[in-house]
């Protein structure tokens, strides 16, 4: 039986967030990690996430499908991005999982319903350099401190090294000839004086257009070190630094562990854990 091939990829075909899911995501991974340091920090499984920043949802619709009596709450601000999630993610769950997902569109800022009293609070893909003074980032820090339930954790990632000071353009082939992109990961401005940066991202396809500045952060480059001291300063205790081991290629193996001595690179990534 001849196979109906899909159509090519191009601009006016793609969905922004598929194209950014499988470029920058990885759900399974980031759950993965959650819950296993949960349980070593607190000796038993994590029940209820709430995804800050959650955009899609796609890491809410993991954790709900992990275990049965998981719970997940994810908080965005944008309508558009919460209803491409219910679309793609929310709708592939069964009924009885998706009566464990509660999404909010609101201000993280002010978290409320079953959003508190919660096991974790995730801030992930470094989405809380929004945040540019140090008011307000310990202003965030403390909501989310005051939301979790007792034992709760929250679970941050970070990005530095060496280039994450430049002007540069980062790109990356995903996927094969017909579904294949071009994602283009663009620092496009960095004040020292300020630490306020902005990053973009580009998609490039086989034919026509690309979709430029199809997403842009105007964010704070901050430091590991003032991330931590803003979460002590909310009160957090046992913070706690996960870094990424090496490929052996120059990039990263997707193994975090504990440390308290990270390595002079070009790049690299880390989690954080803040236990209340
Ligand atoms: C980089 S995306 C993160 C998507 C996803 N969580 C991830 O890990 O890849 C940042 C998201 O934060 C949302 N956002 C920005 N400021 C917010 C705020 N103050 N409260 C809630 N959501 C906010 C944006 O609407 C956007 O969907």
């Amino acid at each position: 039986m001849a196979r109906t091939k899909l159509p090519i990829l191009t601009r006016a075909t793609a969905d922004k967030h598929d194209l950014y899911e499988r470029a920058v995501q990885c759900s399974e991974a980031e759950i993965e990690f959650v819950d296993k340091a949960y349980k070593k920090i607190r000796g038993k499984p994590a029940r209820v996430l709430r995804e800050d920043f959650c955009g899609t949802a796609a890491t809410a619709c993991e954790w709900v499908r992990l275990r049965k009596d998981n719970r997940a709450i994810g908080v965005d601000l944008d309508g558009p991005t919460l209803a491409n999630g219910r679309k793609r993610h929310v709708s592939k769950l069964s009924a009885e999982q998706q009566a464990r997902l509660t999404l909010q569109q609101r201000n993280v800022l002010n978290p409320s319903g079953p959003g508190l009293g919660v096991d974790v609070v995730l801030a992930m893909n470094f989405s809380y350099w929004i945040f540019t003074t140090r008011e307000q980032m310990l202003k965030y820090f403390r909501a989310v401190r005051r939301s979790l339930g007792a034992g709760g954790v929250f679970f941050l990632d970070h990005y530095g090294g060496a280039d994450s000071y430049l002007e540069i353009k980062e790109r990356r082939r995903i996927g094969g000839p017909r579904r294949g992109f071009t994602y283009v990961w663009d620092q496009s401005y960095y004040n020292p004086l300020t630490n306020e940066k902005v990053n973009r991202i580009h998609f490039e396809f086989h034919k026509g257009p690309a979709w430029r500045n199809a997403f842009v952060y105007r964010w704070r480059l901050w430091s590991l070190v003032e991330v931590r001291e803003l979460l002590d300063d909310a009160g957090f205790s046992n913070v706690t630094v996960y870094w990424e081991g090496d490929d052996g290629k120059g990039g990263g193996d997707g193994n975090f562990k504990v440390t308290t001595r990270g390595e002079a690179c070009r790049c690299y990534i880390a989690y954080i854990t803040a236990e209340k």
